[in-house]
């Protein structure tokens, strides 16, 4: 099939145009698996020193296109920049991951700031504009953040948990607490996310990370609700903002949080059943996903066939191709080609 005076295949999926080869990006493309990505790490010292430079973020960003010529990039920053920016203490260590100061109860959720000091952000606009500034026009810029669930998580537990234990006993047993944990963040995120789209992103994503832990009643209150206030918000402020949505682990949930959130786009994580998401989700918006990345740390004749499940389950509707979740650090840089040269010889 030919593309006449198609200028980014990427937006042209998401705005209703299936396209005959997917356009393609990953989860995490930024990241320790490139040694060009170790090599400036080292060089910027800590995790958020990176974030907040622009010059280093912008370059780290591009990294991936470079290489690889992703339809996509995805500016690089983290999930957490927003709880930095309401003056929580945030931290990573290395090879243990982010720690927090916790909110885990009804006092310390007092103290939290009603506000963020937006001046925080100013950096991650600055890598946006450096980012568009270079960045061919066929390929589509996205600004991010996560959830207030998921960001929640992290913010009440101080630091990753396997369940989120600590976040979904704080919304049983103090729901006015977390509501106000909750409001603070669609707040926070519809500021955030509108000043990404005006330094250049072309279309941002809301990272649910932690949806799965949710029984249906919470994933309600707790992960389509506030993620439908943002993309109401941030539409108010900027008519047609393109959003695309990653509840992960939303299973049955998907079609719900499809239809009551409005976004133009879920994520999908590997475990997602076919007829399901075609008949009932594919049919409204374009999906995004969903290779498993051990298949891809894989390589070989195992990746050919989860590469080809994809396609074949999906390439017939909108697709982005992508990962279920993010590429981890171990994974073979000859098997991301791989998989780039096969989804891109798709016919
Ligand atoms: O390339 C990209 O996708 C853009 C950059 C990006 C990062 N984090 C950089 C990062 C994005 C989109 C995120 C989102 C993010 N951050 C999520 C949601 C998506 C997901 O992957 O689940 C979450 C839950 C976080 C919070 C977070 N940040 C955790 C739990 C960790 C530690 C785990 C780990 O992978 O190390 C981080 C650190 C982090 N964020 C790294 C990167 C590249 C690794 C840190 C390093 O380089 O030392």
């Amino acid at each position: 099939m030919t593309q006449t005076s198609v200028t980014q295949p990427f937006m042209d999926v998401l705005s209703g145009q299936r396209q005959a080869v997917p356009p393609l990006w990953m989860m995490r493309q930024a990241g320790r698996y490139l040694p060009e990505y170790r090599e400036l790490r080292a060089k910027a010292g800590g995790f958020l020193d990176l974030c907040f430079t622009p010059e280093y973020a912008a370059e780290v960003t591009l990294q991936p296109i470079r290489r690889f010529n992703f339809d996509a990039a995805i500016i690089f920053s983290d999930i957490l920049v927003v709880p930095y920016a309401l003056g929580r203490s945030v931290r990573f260590e290395a090879g243990e991951g982010p720690r927090l100061d916790p909110l885990d109860t009804p006092d310390k959720v007092a103290t939290l700031a009603a506000q963020v000091d937006a001046p925080k952000f100013a950096p991650v606009y600055e890598a946006l504009r450096r980012v568009r500034a270079e960045l061919d026009p066929s390929v589509a810029l996205i600004g991010f953040c996560g959830a207030p669930w998921t960001v929640a998580t992290y913010m009440v537990a101080g630091q990753g948990t396997p369940d989120q234990a600590p976040a979904r006993m704080l919304a049983y047993r103090h729901p006015d607490a977390f509501a106000r944990i909750i409001d603070t963040l669609v707040e926070s995120s519809i500021t955030y996310l509108t000043g990404q789209l005006a330094a250049g992103a072309d279309v941002l994503q809301i990272f649910d990370t932690w949806a799965g832990v949710l029984p249906p009643r919470e994933f309600d209150r707790w992960s389509i609700e506030p993620t439908r206030r943002i993309v109401e918000g941030v539409r108010k402020k900027a008519a047609g903002a393109k959003i695309i949505g990653f509840p992960r682990g939303a299973g049955a949930l998907l079609p719900s949080y499809v239809e009551r959130t409005g976004v133009d786009a879920v994520s999908i994580d590997w475990a997602a059943e076919p007829s399901l998401i075609r008949e009932r989700v594919q049919n409204r918006v374009a999906v995004q996903g969903n290779l498993d990345p051990l298949a891809l740390i894989t390589g070989g004749a195992a990746l050919d066939r989860a590469i080809d499940d994809v396609l074949e389950n999906y390439a017939a509707g909108r697709l982005i191709f992508n990962l279920g979740h993010g590429i981890q650090p171990e994974t073979p840089i000859a098997h991301v080609e791989q998989m780039i040269r096969r989804v891109r010889n798709h016919r």
